[in-house]
């Protein structure tokens, strides 16, 4: 079968033609064909060799993909709760082998304290780009139907759903329940997403992003009653003067200049939660007294969050449920291209769209 990898040796992307098909491996895993696989910055960056890890042992390439929509084709003989034909999005990590690792030994691999977890399609793990997988079954999350055409965008938005898990049990410290003004930096997928789900828990949002309207990520924000706010038209200052107490900043951009500037203006009792990876740059200065103070003065909580456990999975797939009845148009626009897999290094080489996604069977 084909499979969709990148050759660090050689530094190339390119489509093997005849990689093993696998088989069940025991009787709790399952055999799944794969759909579609969404692509991320996080395949941009592993393709441009800045981020990312060495192939499984004893490959010299790894197979990519890890936003993946899938449909169970067979199920060993202890697996009750999927059956063929069912949907599901296989989660990203697996655990550690650590037996002190009280995060991976508790299935929480997403809060991993030795680093040595695996990622399948990112760190020692081959990924979902190829036309069937086998996985265990504790590793699938189904998802109804009626969401296929769009279920592929589940697994990033499992990022916000894992943020705003850990913002609602830190909000529960303010006696009178939280407050709903939100801002959510970029507007990428994992931005959208995020505002999406703010938007179905009722916070007033705006995103904040570079690029000036018309784009169609602004009418995508207007869509679902958030505003949309050019960074090229109001600095941090001037877009904190106009909301009032900022409650919540959603970060999706991996800028960390961008980042820092919103984070001092963070309002009273607010949360700042950063999601994106920043590149390599040169350092810059931050006004850290600044920062420092309005964290102790403010009682604020800047929080960082990566990947996602289980109950971001059952959020994600109910959330994205709601947005699909919610705002159909709204949701089906950020998925902006469809490529097979024979050209799954394009979307990965050029940034353009919202979320470009490879169709692998229909
Ligand atoms: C993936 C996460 C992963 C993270 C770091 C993200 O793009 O969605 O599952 O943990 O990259 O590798
Ligand atoms: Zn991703």
């Amino acid at each position: 079968m084909k499979a969709a990898a990148m050759f660090p040796a050689r530094k190339s992307l390119e489509v093997i033609p005849d990689f093993p098909e696998p088989k069940l491996a025991n009787p709790t895993s399952v055999k799944v064909r794969v759909l579609n696989v969404g692509v991320c910055g996080t395949d941009r960056e592993i393709a441009s060799f800045q981020y990312g890890f060495p192939p499984p042992a004893g490959s010299d390439f790894l197979v990519m993909g890890h936003e993946c929509l899938g449909e169970v084709v067979e199920a060993g003989a202890d697996v009750k709760d999927l059956n063929p034909g069912d949907l599901v999005i296989p989660m990203v990590r697996r655990p550690c082998d650590h037996p002190e690792c009280t995060a991976c030994r508790a299935g929480r691999q997403d809060f991993c304290f030795t680093g040595d977890y695996r990622e399948r399609g990112i760190k020692q793990m081959h990924g979902f780009l190829t036309e069937f997988i086998v996985d265990e079954s504790r590793y699938m999350n189904p998802v109804p139907k009626t969401i296929r055409d769009v279920a592929v965008l589940i697994e990033p938005l499992t990022i916000a759903e894992k943020g705003f898990i850990q913002t609602g049990q830190i909000q529960r410290r303010l006696p009178w329940g939280d407050r709903h003004r939100a801002v959510v930096l970029g507007a990428g997928p994992v931005g959208l997403l995020g505002a999406m789900a703010l938007r179905h828990r009722s916070y007033e949002v705006t995103v904040y992003s570079r690029s000036r309207e018309p784009n169609p990520a602004a009418d995508i924000v207007k869509a679902i009653g958030g505003k949309y706010v050019s960074s090229l038209d109001q600095t941090a200052g001037q877009l904190a003067a106009a909301i009032g107490n900022i409650d919540l900043v959603y970060e999706a951009t991996g800028v960390s200049k961008f980042a820092f500037e919103v984070l001092s203006v963070l309002g009273t009792n607010g949360i700042f939660v950063m999601t994106g990876v920043p590149g390599k740059h040169p350092a810059i200065s931050v006004d850290t007294d600044k920062i420092m103070s309005n964290l102790v003065l403010k009682n604020q909580c800047l929080l960082g969050t990566v990947n996602a456990g289980k109950d971001a999975f059952e959020n994600a797939v109910a959330d994205l449920s709601a947005f699909h009845a919610a705002w159909p148009d709204a949701v089906k626009s950020l998925i902006t291209g469809r490529f097979p897999i024979e050209r799954f290094a394009e979307p990965i080489h050029s940034d353009t769209g919202i979320k470009n996604i490879v169709e692998i069977a229909a």
